[in-house]
């Protein structure tokens, strides 16, 4: 039986009924999830039921390596003893039915996944699909949303179209958390280098090109600073107008995939110091990367 999408928005994200992921090993099945992919850039699967094992298994079916060079590896121990499974969470592992108190590094270094930002963007290779489930969701509302990258770039103007062409951009995990004045250590820094990657995607399956910008965009190779900073907060503040964006409000047990390549997404702000939230991530990796991109070697480091 084909896949059912029903639409959610009227230019990206579709919403998969009657399919359990962690059963579906038919390979032309595969083929249209990764083609419903192409066509929506995300896609909620609702009522899943995955333990870790079958997520990580599913992840790799459906489009190969996974990433596990998390940013956050930087600066705790993965709670489950394993990297490419993402703690997408404000568990203390001390603790599990307590929330991460305040202050504690970990909660102020997540605090960034509240800004306009794509996974893995600072990886060579990047992010390709991250599959988000669901395990505990509060009483309050706590969402992820999305920006359609795509739909962005087509409404620029000719002339902004022609201006970004060719930018190359160096992407930072450190950028983005120091924008919120969380530092890294001189050590930890030297891990997460970041990469580099046309600003500017091509997507030849469906004809179509994407902005490809988040919260970990720094620079742009061969402009000033100022100029180059200027130009990606424009850009986000353009791609995340209201009708670019779709708001997700979480089920337990939804898994949302999408394409890293083609959006970008944030979570909305809750009281997470009296309520629990927990999700977990997998993350794959575009296998073979851009051939423009590159992992980051400039003198210029973190920024
Ligand atoms: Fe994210």
């Amino acid at each position: 039986m084909p896949l059912q999408i029903k639409s959610l928005h009227p230019s990206f994200m579709g919403e998969v009924s009657d399919i359990s992921l962690k059963d579906v090993f038919d390979e032309s099945l595969l083929a249209e999830i990764r083609a419903g992919m192409d066509k929506y850039g995300v896609l909620v699967f609702k009522d899943q039921q995955f333990d870790d094992d079958e997520h990580l298994a599913f992840a790799r079916r459906l489009d190969g390596e996974l990433h596990a060079k998390t940013g956050s590896r930087t600066i705790a121990k993965n709670r489950f003893g394993n990297e490419a499974l993402t703690d997408i969470s404000n568990v203390d592992p001390t603790d599990e039915n307590d929330v991460l108190k305040t202050n504690d590094r970990r909660r102020l270094y997540s605090l960034a996944n509240r800004l306009w930002h794509t996974d893995a963007s600072f990886e060579y290779p990047a992010g390709r699909y991250s599959m988000l489930y669901a395990y505990v969701i509060p009483p309050v509302s706590a969402d992820t949303q999305f920006a359609d990258m795509r739909t962005a770039y087509d409404r620029l103007d000719a002339q902004m179209k022609e201006r970004i062409d060719g930018l190359m951009v160096h992407h930072s995990i450190a950028y983005s958390r120091q924008t919120l004045g969380f530092e890294f250590s001189p050590e930890e820094a030297a891990k997460i280098q970041g990469a580099v990657h046309p600003m500017v995607r091509e997507f030849p399956n469906v004809g179509r090109k994407g902005l490809y910008l988040a919260s970990h965009a720094a620079s742009i190779e061969g402009m000033a600073l100022p100029e180059a900073r200027l130009l990606i907060k424009q850009l986000i503040e353009h791609a995340t107008r209201d009708e670019f964006v779709y708001n997700h409000a979480w089920t337990t047990r939804d898994l949302v995939i999408w394409d890293n390549r083609a959006t970008m997404h944030r979570a909305t702000p809750f009281d997470d110091q009296n309520h629990l939230r927990e999700l977990r991530r997998v993350t794959t990796l575009e296998i073979p990367p851009l051939e423009q991109s590159r992992a980051f070697d400039g003198v210029q480091g973190v920024h």
